[in-house]
């Protein structure tokens, strides 16, 4: 009776194991532990044993149906907390939402510009970050020696060779010729993108920044149509009358080349931080491409001639949201990038 004790124990707890309905709980307890069950009927047996058997197998027999209780208690317990939770579950609460980013206030520009361009036959494209010291500089006219590069000193990388290193682009000028010798001529372009200076940095300088590079090339291009293309783009981007300023400026790879600046919309003329007490801020430095360059890519400059213009990304997006300091702009700060 032992044997057939210990075996009972094991089938009960075998059989409760598996068991993954509510509903067979109940069958499985009559089987064991009910008046007429398996339990009930070692009960029986045990009443005819002899007397000199009755205590080692009577301790026995409670040991089994303890332990036998014990194990429907738990799994009782583990079906009740598992019904209270989905009882307690309210399938209509409304989820935990996932944050959502936003899209960066320089991206937002970038992309209306890019709409802006296209809308008047552009190519919109990309180029490398890391580029060579012929594109950023030679073949825009501007060789080693020349008093340029002094102002646009940049992190120079590993790799190129000894006379044509690379480096962080210091414009998106390079995609001028770059466009070029791809495209061919006529090519209307722009190129959005990040430059990098080694700079101080302060206020309006940042060793990090945007720009968009325009390029047309066509036969019979002229200042006129320079002008028309920016007085377009301007009032694309501020939706208003902005006052703005030609003056003459040299950049190598254009002739003859302007600088086209907008009133300080941040201190509306009388001078701050951003405009550097001018009240009057630098936004767009163009001209007609120097005949150099054109050569550089390919183009014949008696034949075609064209204009171009780096517009300052960054500093556009400072005039139009009122950024006074330009190191918010890359300073992964999410109260700032929140907003907009
Ligand atoms: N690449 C120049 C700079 O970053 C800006 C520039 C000037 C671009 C004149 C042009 C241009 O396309 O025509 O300082």
């Amino acid at each position: 009776m032992q044997k057939e004790l210990e075996h009972l124990r094991e089938r009960a707890k075998e059989e409760l194991k598996t068991l993954t309905e509510q509903a067979d709980l109940e069958k499985i307890k009559i089987k064991y532990l009910g008046r007429k069950g398996e339990l009930a009927e070692m009960m029986k047996k045990f009443k005819e044993l002899a007397q000199a058997e009755r205590p080692k197998i009577g301790a026995l027999l409670n040991e089994v149906k303890i332990d036998i209780e014990k194990a429907f208690h738990e799994i009782t317990k583990s079906f009740k907390s598992a019904t209270v939770s989905s009882a307690n579950f309210d399938v209509t609460l409304p989820g935990i939402k996932p944050e959502r980013g936003n899209i960066h206030p320089v991206l937002q520009v970038q992309r209306e510009l890019e709409d802006l361009f296209r809308s008047m036959g552009f190519k919109v494209l990309d180029g490398p970050e890391v580029e060579s010291e012929f594109y950023n500089f030679e073949a825009l006219n501007i060789p080693s020696w020349h008093p340029a590069r002094e102002s646009q000193d940049t992190f120079y990388v590993k790799g190129g060779a000894s006379d044509n290193r690379l480096l962080l682009r210091t414009h998106t000028s390079p995609m001028q010729v770059r466009a070029l010798q791809q495209y061919g001529v006529p090519l209307r372009a722009v190129v959005p993108g990040r430059v990098f200076r080694y700079e101080a940095t302060d206020a309006s300088h940042e060793h990090t920044f945007w720009q968009m590079e325009g390029l047309v090339v066509d036969k019979d291009i002229s200042v006129s149509h320079l002008i028309a293309t920016m007085k377009e783009l301007l009032q694309g981007i501020f939706y208003r009358e902005v006052e703005v300023r030609l003056r003459p400026g040299y950049f190598p790879f254009v002739e003859p080349g302007f600088e086209l600046d907008i009133k300080c919309f941040i201190c509306g003329g009388t001078g701050c931080s951003v405009c550097k007490q001018r009240g009057w801020v630098e936004l767009l430095p163009c001209g007609l491409v120097h005949p150099k360059v054109l050569e550089a890519g390919g183009v014949d400059p008696k034949e075609y001639s064209g204009f171009a213009f780096g517009l300052g990304l960054s500093r556009l997006v400072m005039m139009r949201y009122k950024i006074d300091d330009i190191r918010l702009l890359l300073g992964g700060d999410l109260r700032f990038l929140k907003q907009f």
